[in-house]
């Protein structure tokens, strides 16, 4: 059998995409107590920080009957600089997936290719798509479905924007894109969602009607070096209430987290009416649980 790997929204495709989302907002209304993963273990492998992606992954292993290992370079061969090629035959002869959040999407996608058992991505430089599950639950859960709809991205065409690209196109909402000059998203993936996407001149002309207005950390992991040029570039692209008030009266507020108050959101509105951060956070492990069976059961 073909193993499903979760690399990129891609993988599930539209339909799969509805179908997890659904899975994920069925289970979480009406929880069944099944624990059809007994037994099943997920490896998670973290070359960098993390608490949602991992405490989701674990404690939605743990909920579904099945265990997680978390592994670290600090305490595995694989920072002393084992091939990755060889961890993932290695992983792949004990355990029944692995999550894997590493620096580059070239290394996750070696480490794939040498895995006999489903590889999901738990976010790299290119792509976050476990993310995207989440917020495309959290927006059906408020707002129903969101194809047609206009969501804006503000500040850094990075991995985050990325997935949000490839969410656009597949699912059929409108991305508008207000980010300053040198930090818009990959051309190749830009370009792939076509009409779906639209750069903007500046983060209000991003906002201005928007169901949903999403933004992300101004240095994501990897980019701390930059900082404090960062923190210039991106002055202007800060969600606040004023840029709020030219998306749509009921426009939501999405950040996948950890936030920065002050820097690319202010504290009114990210606590505020239109966020539904929280709500976002807790969706990964709805959202991942709905994705691990996808995965795992039709092995
Ligand atoms: N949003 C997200 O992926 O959070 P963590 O980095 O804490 O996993
Ligand atoms: N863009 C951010 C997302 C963190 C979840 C980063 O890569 O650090």
């Amino acid at each position: 059998m073909t193993i499903r790997h979760f690399l990129s929204l891609d993988d599930l495709g539209a339909e799969g995409i509805r179908r997890v989302i659904d899975r994920a907002i069925a289970a979480k209304r009406q929880p069944d107590g099944r624990t059809p993963l007994a037994a099943r273990t997920l490896a998670m492998v973290f070359e960098k920080a993390s608490t949602r992606t991992r405490v989701s992954f674990e404690a939605g292993m743990t909920q579904l009957g099945g265990h997680a290992i978390f592994l670290s370079p600090a305490d595995t061969q694989i920072g002393r600089g084992e091939p990755v090629e060889d961890t993932a035959r290695v992983l792949s002869r004990m355990v029944d997936a692995v999550m894997i959040r590493n620096h580059s999407h070239d290394t996750l996608e070696r480490f794939a290719a040498h895995a006999s058992v489903p590889v999901i991505n738990g976010l790299t430089d290119r792509l976050h798509p476990c993310q995207l599950l989440a917020d495309l639950q959290t927006y059906v859960e408020h707002r129903g479905d969101i194809a047609g709809k206009t969501v804006a991205w503000i500040g850094d065409g990075n991995n985050m924007c990325h997935s949000y690209l490839n969410a656009a196109r597949l699912l059929g909402f409108t991305l508008r894109i207000g980010a300053p000059e040198g930090y818009l998203p990959d051309a190749q993936i830009l370009a792939a969602a076509g009409e779906h996407a639209m750069v903007c001149d500046d983060a209000a002309s991003a906002a201005d009607g928007a169901d949903l207005v999403v933004t992300d950390v101004w240095a994501s992991m990897g980019d701390e070096g930059d900082r404090e040029t960062r923190l210039a570039d991106f002055a202007n692209y800060q969600v606040n209430r004023a840029l709020m008030s030219w998306a749509a009266d009921d426009a939501l507020f999405m950040h996948c987290l950890p936030a920065h108050r002050g820097e690319e959101v202010s504290a009114e509105v990210i606590d505020g009416p239109a966020s539904v951060v929280w709500d976002e956070a807790e969706n990964r492990l709805h959202a991942q649980k709905a994705l691990l069976l996808d995965l795992l059961e039709t092995r």
